[in-house]
């Protein structure tokens, strides 16, 4: 038998030996198979940007353009020979923003990968060497710089495959989403914050987010005089009673079963006690922003059940205030203030009680945004001058929320930055205006870090503080400020919460967001951890199963929102990997295992180093999965950019 096999074989393998080599140019495939980021497609033969392939100077008729978030997948049949291609970002990007990493994978391997690389640097050759791979993968990442932006046109000049036999194809190169969270249970399950805080005397409300199949009834025994649980919406309203802690039971009850919970109501000065939660409108809007957005946001909030896993916000940005300047919107334009002083809403903003009642009726809060300066950061009117009025009218309009921006406050008082009673000093005077209010008003401080503002936001009255400039949906962005947290742990407690800005996950209104999956997971996670505030910045209106699991998951949440208000610390940097834990209010402890390199690595934690003592049970966070006793410590591979986020229990030896 053997020798006839082998004869079958030489016959067969003959006609291929007589082969010639041929080049495919990859423009030719079917680039319509590519994966790209939102609004963007890859071109043949000219950059996505519209412009020629140019590098450098050089024009290049033949090539690729792609953009951020671009995947080609190619099936080479295992008979490619060689990848060849000049890469670069094209002349016609920003020199300021643009920031491209192109990379080539063989059946899952690295075959080469660039630098970071700017508009101008010199465009790189690549060769590779193709022989035995079955799917050859391009693709290219923008924002991989830290303050950097999230686009970039990577142009792939005279992209050639070499092959023998049959010609490379492309193939659908849309990777699966990599869905974690386990679907939400039909049982009842009450989630959410544990702790809530109010001011005695002033009006109260709070939504009981329960997640399971409705119709749903919630109950309590316990509630103070004052407040009355609805058990049909399962919104708690009346008048926060007087200073005291009073537990409360809660109870949700549908067909198929039901869940308790105690509730902490705190009634007494301090407002936030776990990081608020919530949307803000900025990331997904901005300048677009109107008061029908807010509303269907909202109702979008409440539909879509984000509500019902604690979020509870829902914060109008800037440019909800009129700007006369700008020339390009007429319904900015207007009357700033009225005869008496207050300001006013421009006509995106028609009704501003109207728009809070309607947002509380979902159990919801509503938060706006100003400035101590005369204008605000998008040139609209600010609260220089005017801040006790805008205090009282933000307090009669119904807002539970105000994000106070420095914007132009330097323009009108001069001093240093780094000067802390200069830095404090606005900041003070809304502070002392807000608490003046009878309604709860959690205050929000938006400097971008100067003067140490995390030292000193609690002194001010503030429950949040910005401590960088405004995020952007890109890993470089993200990752950036997000592992830079670590030091202000000291200054975290409930009330007051390092705010490493809003989150930039899922569909930011325009378009998806440039982090991918892994990504994702290590920004909810690391958030989570740092107790930051959970701001959302995507169209909640346009959540996928993807964002839902992303955003959804209690058993992450319920990191962010532990009672003991504890931030996260680094506790550990092994190269390009990177280990945070933040004890918890059970005495558990909740690690973040990241890793913030190129490829896949194996990233341990001791129990040594976390200073625990005895064997742990592990609890994976994202697959709420139990993950058995450990002796001493943990080890998981993390994928690039990932993270794995566990929860560890006191084992009984
Ligand atoms: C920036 C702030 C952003 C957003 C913007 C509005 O200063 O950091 O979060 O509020 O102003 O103009």
């Amino acid at each position: 038998m053997k020798p006839t096999f082998t004869l079958l074989t030489a016959l067969l393998l003959a006609p291929l030996a007589m082969l010639h080599a041929a080049d495919i140019a990859v423009s030719s495939l079917d680039l319509k198979l590519a994966a790209n980021s939102t609004g963007y497609r890859a071109t043949a033969n000219s950059s996505n940007v519209g412009k020629p392939i140019t590098l450098g100077g050089v024009n290049y008729a033949n090539g690729l353009g792609s953009h951020s978030r671009f995947r080609l997948a190619i099936d080479c049949h295992g008979m490619a020979k060689r990848f060849t291609a000049t890469v670069g970002v094209n002349d016609a990007g920003s020199k300021q923003y643009d920031n491209v990493v192109f990379r080539v994978e063989g059946d899952g391997k690295k075959l080469w990968m660039s630098p970071v690389m700017k508009v101008g640097d010199a465009p790189l050759p690549i060769d590779v060497d193709l022989t035995g791979v079955n799917q050859l993968v391009l693709w290219l990442r923008c924002g991989e710089l830290p303050g950097g932006g999230a686009d970039g046109p990577g142009d792939w000049a005279n992209a050639t495959i070499t092959y023998e036999g049959e010609a490379p194809v492309a193939v659908d190169s849309v990777l699966p989403r990599k869905i974690l969270t386990p679907p939400e249970a039909l049982t009842p399950r009450i989630n959410g914050a544990r702790v809530y805080g109010a001011r005695p005397g002033n009006p109260f409300l709070f939504y009981v987010p329960v997640t399971g199949a409705r119709p749903m009834k919630v109950t309590a025994s316990g509630l103070p005089n004052g407040l009355i649980l609805d058990s049909a919406s399962g919104i708690i309203t009346g008048t926060t009673p007087a200073a005291g802690t009073y537990e409360v039971k809660l109870t949700a009850t549908n067909a198929r079963g039901s869940d308790t919970r105690e509730l902490q109501i705190v009634s007494g000065e301090t407002l936030a006690l776990t990081p608020p939660m919530g949307f803000n409108s900025w990331n997904g809007f901005s300048r677009k922003v109107t008061q029908e957005i807010m509303l269907t946001q909202a109702e979008a909030m409440a539909s879509s059940g984000l509500r019902d896993h604690g979020y509870a916000y829902v914060n109008i940005d800037d440019f909800w205030e009129v700007q006369n300047k700008a020339d390009w919107d007429v319904k900015l334009h207007g009357a700033e203030r009225d005869e008496q002083g207050r300001i006013n809403s421009n006509a995106r903003f028609p009704d501003m009680p109207g728009l809070t009642a309607a947002i509380h009726k979902l159990g919801l809060k509503a938060g706006i945004y100003s400035t101590p300066g005369p204008t605000t950061c998008g040139g609209c009117v600010g609260s220089w001058q005017h801040e006790e009025k805008d205090a009282q009218r933000f307090s009669d309009w119904g807002f539970d929320y105000l994000k106070y921006d420095w914007c132009s406050y330097n323009t009108v008082v001069q001093g240093k930055y780094e000067d802390k009673p200069y830095a404090m000093k606005p900041y003070a005077q809304m502070g002392e205006l807000l608490r003046k209010q009878k309604r709860d008003i959690v205050y929000s401080l938006c400097q971008y870090g100067m003067a140490n503002v995390w030292e000193w936001a609690a002194e001010v009255g503030g429950n949040t503080w910005r401590t960088t400039h405004d995020i952007g949906d890109s890993w470089g962005s993200m990752a950036g400020i997000g592992f830079k947290q670590g030091g202000h742990e000291a200054f975290v407690k409930p009330g007051c919460w390092n705010d490493p800005d809003m989150m930039v996950a899922g569909n930011m209104g325009y378009r998806n967001t440039n982090l991918d999956d892994d990504e994702q997971y290590t920004h909810v996670s690391l958030w989570s951890l740092l107790a930051a505030p959970l701001l959302l910045g995507c169209d909640m209106r346009q959540m996928d199963e993807f964002t839902h699991n992303v955003l959804c998951n209690d058993e992450v949440i319920e990191v962010n929102q532990d009672p003991l208000g504890r931030m996260a610390s680094r506790i550990a940097t092994h190269g390009e990997t990177q280990v945070w834990a933040k004890p918890m209010s059970d005495g558990s402890m909740a690690v973040g295992l990241f890793n913030l390199g190129d490829e896949t690595v194996s990233v341990s934690t001791t129990w040594n180093e976390l200073k625990l003592t005895g064997p742990q049970q592990v609890r994976d966070l994202w697959r709420q999965k139990d993950l058995g006793k450990q002796a001493g410590g943990f080890t998981a591979d993390i994928p690039r950019h990932g993270c794995m986020l566990i929860r560890l229990f006191l084992a009984k030896q």
